[in-house]
């Protein structure tokens, strides 16, 4: 049996019991799953591959996982598409992206090899062609070989290909390093996917920003261009950015004659502490839809227990707004939106649970308006023991998250703070939880903070606390994919 075949095997028999996974979020059948990868639309459907291990739930010997949606939140699994079974490939087959072409559905990923004893490492682009099931490797891999960048680039250090088509001619994006050890991002270009032409660097870290720079997307937003990548080794910087790796993005202008970004923003994409390796598509009706690694690396904090490890946050659309970089959950969310339950000017003093507002899979809208409060807090997967929380300071403009009694074995990091940009009367927190992450939307999406806790699933209280008098509006969902929708439950001003 091929390496292929086995991990697919592995896959079927192992497959992990749906009923205590997230509902609505990607994650792997069995073993482990790091970047999304391959995000696209093919032949009308979306394709999601991600990094896979299926035979632990720890990062080993890279795979591509595989799974397929209509409307990016309900996913079916579908088998493994890639396994590291060449000579170019043999040391994984690392991240790389998808694109639609007249002779099939185009992977482009890298091949990292291991010489003298995985003392020396390559890494290097790889093409893979299919029907949106199997793939076959092209003959004439690795397609970039490392040779072709520039001297004194890192060949070591050469991953992750985004590729897009702009009328006849494809570009690809890779992370790189320069001579100095400086994260870059290196720009190709190919009529065929087959032979490529480096073209230039179209951006650096400029030693500020991590060191390596790994997962880059780009693309037209608005009037504006963006580049999204996702710096390893960066240290704290004010409240923009934390230690460690994360992901930013680089909004500002493409030189068409140097092809360099001349970035007019840096900004960090997420504030929470799992959120990792973006990538982005395009809809067919012109959306733009961001999904990203829910998880860290540096916090592996799942139950010793579970079988499988990883989750993909809720694809978002991404919209530049005056300059400003907007994330939604994707609107076909709503179409999973039951039980609704909606309270306008709702007076919370104290602490209170609110009826109707509980659960572990929910959409939940909160709107805060001015008072004479200074902290407002919101516990949710709650029961006597475990909660987390999220507490709005009136006075610092800051938002607290706090995992702290998740039910966590390890000591990770449990509490961030974000500080809330740009000075609006009402406070607009969207929440999506989906079992064991909560995503928020603050402000119609101007900021998010993303988290991850492994909380046991009976803990699903909500309660609201508040040291004056707030008044809120508050609009809540169940998310559930069974199809019937639920009789609406609605308390109105209760
Ligand atoms: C990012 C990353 C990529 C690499 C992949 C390996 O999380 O380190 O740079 O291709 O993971 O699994």
């Amino acid at each position: 049996m091929n390496d292929l075949a086995k991990a697919n095997t592995y896959q079927v028999e192992n497959r992990t019991d749906k009923s205590g996974k997230p509902i609505f979020h990607v994650t792997p059948p069995v073993g482990w799953m790091n970047d999304p990868n391959g995000f696209s639309v093919f032949q009308g459907k979306i394709h999601l591959f991600y990094q896979y291990h299926p035979y632990s739930d720890v990062w080993g010997p890279m795979h591509w996982g595989h799974c397929i949606s209509e409307d990016f939140v309900k996913w079916e699994e579908l088998p493994a598409a890639l396994a590291p079974d060449t000579d170019y490939d043999a040391a994984g087959c690392f991240s790389g992206s998808a694109v639609e072409t007249k002779d099939g559905h185009a992977l482009i990923y890298t091949g990292v090899m291991e010489k003298d004893g995985a003392k020396e490492t390559v890494q290097q682009q790889c093409l893979a062609i299919g029907d949106g099931i199997h793939y076959e490797k092209v003959s004439g891999n690795p397609v970039i070989s490392a040779e072709q960048l520039p001297d004194g680039f890192s060949r070591a250090d050469f991953r992750d290909p985004k590729v897009w088509r702009e009328n006849e001619t494809y570009y690809l994006v890779a992370g790189n390093k320069n001579e100095q050890q400086n994260g870059q991002v290196v720009l190709f270009e190919s009529k065929d996917l087959k032979t490529w032409r480096y073209v230039s660097v179209l951006a650096d870290n400029q030693g500020k920003y991590g060191r390596m720079w790994e997962c880059p997307d780009f693309f037209l937003l608005g009037q504006k261009a963006v580049l999204v990548v996702s710096p390893q080794d960066m240290q704290a910087d004010g409240a923009e950015f934390h230690n460690g790796n994360q992901a930013i993005a680089l909004i500002g202008e493409i030189d068409r004659q140097s092809y360099r970004l001349q970035e007019e923003q840096i900004i960090s994409l997420d504030y929470g502490t799992d959120f990792y390796a973006p990538q982005t598509l395009e809809t067919e009706d012109g959306r733009r839809i961001m999904i990203a690694w829910m998880q860290s690396w540096d916090m592996n904090i799942k139950p010793v227990e579970q079988k499988w490890n990883g989750m993909m946050t809720i694809p978002r659309q991404l919209e530049l707004r005056n300059n400003i970089l907007y994330q939604q959950p994707v609107k076909e969310l709503e179409n999973y939106r039951t039980e609704p339950v909606v309270y306008t000017e709702r007076e919370i003093s104290g602490q209170c649970r609110i009826p109707g507002v509980r659960g572990r899979a929910l959409d939940l809208a909160i709107e805060l308006q001015e008072g004479d409060y200074q902290k407002f807090t919101i516990y949710f997967a709650k029961n006597e023991k475990y909660f987390s929380s999220f507490c709005y300071d009136r006075a610092a403009q800051s938002i607290e998250f706090d995992r702290t009694f998740s039910g966590m074995e390890r000591d990770a990091v449990c509490q961030r703070s974000m500080k809330i940009k740009g000075a609006e009367k009402t406070l607009k927190l969207r929440f999506i939880l989906d079992r064991f992450s909560v995503e928020l939307f603050v402000n119609d999406g101007i900021q998010t903070f993303t988290s991850t806790f492994y909380t046991p699933l009976d803990a699903e209280d909500i309660v609201f606390a508040c040291d004056k008098k707030a008044m809120v509006n508050i609009e809540k969902y169940t998310i559930s994919l069974d199809g019937e929708k639920k009789e609406a439950d609605l308390f109105e001003g209760v």
